[in-house]
């Protein structure tokens, strides 16, 4: 994909990016969401990408582009084979290469999300219902992971916040909790203890009501791959990779902070915050700077790490007056 001042997104054709078979059925709401595009002059290209790829084994994903603050990038993106072949998927192994080998038979159809907790009425939505919920819409994050990498990526998704006001969480809910998919007898990690199996993550309520908060259901103009969290996951582009929760089966709506999966395994080590931050190292390396995945190489430059991993001047007011070292 590449970005054209005057012409907005173009997506390559999937089979330029990658010769694999695309298995999936096309489903109806492909279509609602290339005619939602079409009626938009922003979705032009997405919409003539959708329409061009009416072969039934599409995975097209149409966007719109975000007019969010701060969801543009125009740092150069990272090639969808790095970014979908280098991967922290644990439930499906620790490798780095473990998600892309294992994790291309996750049956990510049906698939349903429950809302929990402090709501008005809890509730499951399928995900062809979900992923409607509000246009979807193209957006390039920097993602900086807590191990010292970090990608540019094209996610194709919508705010949380859209999720958050349809679930209609009461006045007690003041933490967000993820809860993602466990389910041993398609996910060959969850053998290691590694981790508190399921995987969850939180966010604070105004945290995840932050418009850069997104719920990724593709990226690079496609569904979600397996091993990058399919059918949806989180991207929350300030903090450290870990928060960006994959394949979520529910939502909670909680009144106290919940511990996460990292926490619990190292607290010395994890925070529940865990923003982006050069200043406060992990206790085993530093944070200062970061390798660009993709630029790999021998004498390959480390870039310097940003304050909210570049995104303060949209987060920063979240954090005013916390201590992030002792928060971190
Ligand atoms: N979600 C689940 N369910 N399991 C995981 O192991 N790893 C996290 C996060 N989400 C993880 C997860 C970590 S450490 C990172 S850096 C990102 O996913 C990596 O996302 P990516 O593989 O799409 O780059």
């Amino acid at each position: 994909m590449h970005f054209h001042r005057d012409r907005g997104f173009v997506h390559r054709a999937s089979s330029e990016i990658t010769p694999r078979r695309l298995a999936e059925t096309r489903r109806d709401w492909l279509r609602d969401l290339a005619l939602a595009a079409a009626g938009s002059s922003l979705g032009a290209f997405a919409a003539r990408d959708a329409l061009a790829s009416t072969a039934p084994a599409s995975r097209a994903l149409p966007g719109l582009r975000s007019s969010v603050d701060g969801a543009l990038t125009m740092e150069k993106l990272t090639p969808r084979e790095d970014a979908s072949g280098y991967n922290n998927f644990y439930e499906f192994g620790t490798d780095k290469a473990d998600p892309a080998q294992r994790a291309q038979g996750l049956k990510t159809q049906p698939w349903r999300v429950s809302l929990e907790g402090e709501v008005k009425a809890p509730r499951t939505l399928d995900l062809d219902a979900l992923i409607k919920l509000a246009p979807m819409e193209e957006r390039v994050y920097r993602l900086r992971c807590v191990e010292g990498w970090s990608m540019v990526v094209p996610w194709l998704g919508w705010s949380l916040s859209h999720l958050i006001k349809a679930a209609e969480p009461t006045g007690n809910a003041k933490f967000v909790q993820f809860v993602t998919l466990a389910d041993a007898a398609q996910m060959p990690g969850l053998r290691s203890r590694v981790l508190d199996w399921p995987y969850v993550e939180a966010l604070r309520m105004d945290e995840a009501m932050h418009p850069l908060a997104m719920l990724v259901f593709g990226m690079y103009g496609e569904l979600l791959p397996p091993q990058n969290g399919a059918p949806l996951r989180l991207a929350v582009p300030w903090k450290y990779g870990f928060k960006s929760a994959k394949s979520i089966v529910a939502i909670r709506f909680l009144a106290q902070q919940p511990r996460t999966s990292w926490e619990k395994a190292a607290p010395s080590e994890y925070g529940f915050y865990s923003n982006v931050n050069p200043n406060v190292d992990h206790p085993r390396w530093s944070q200062a700077s970061e390798r660009r995945i993709g630029e790999d190489g021998l004498f390959a430059k480390r870039r310097r790490t940003l304050m909210f991993n570049g995104y303060e001047a949209q987060v920063g007011a979240l954090y005013a007056g916390l201590d992030l070292k002792k928060f971190y």
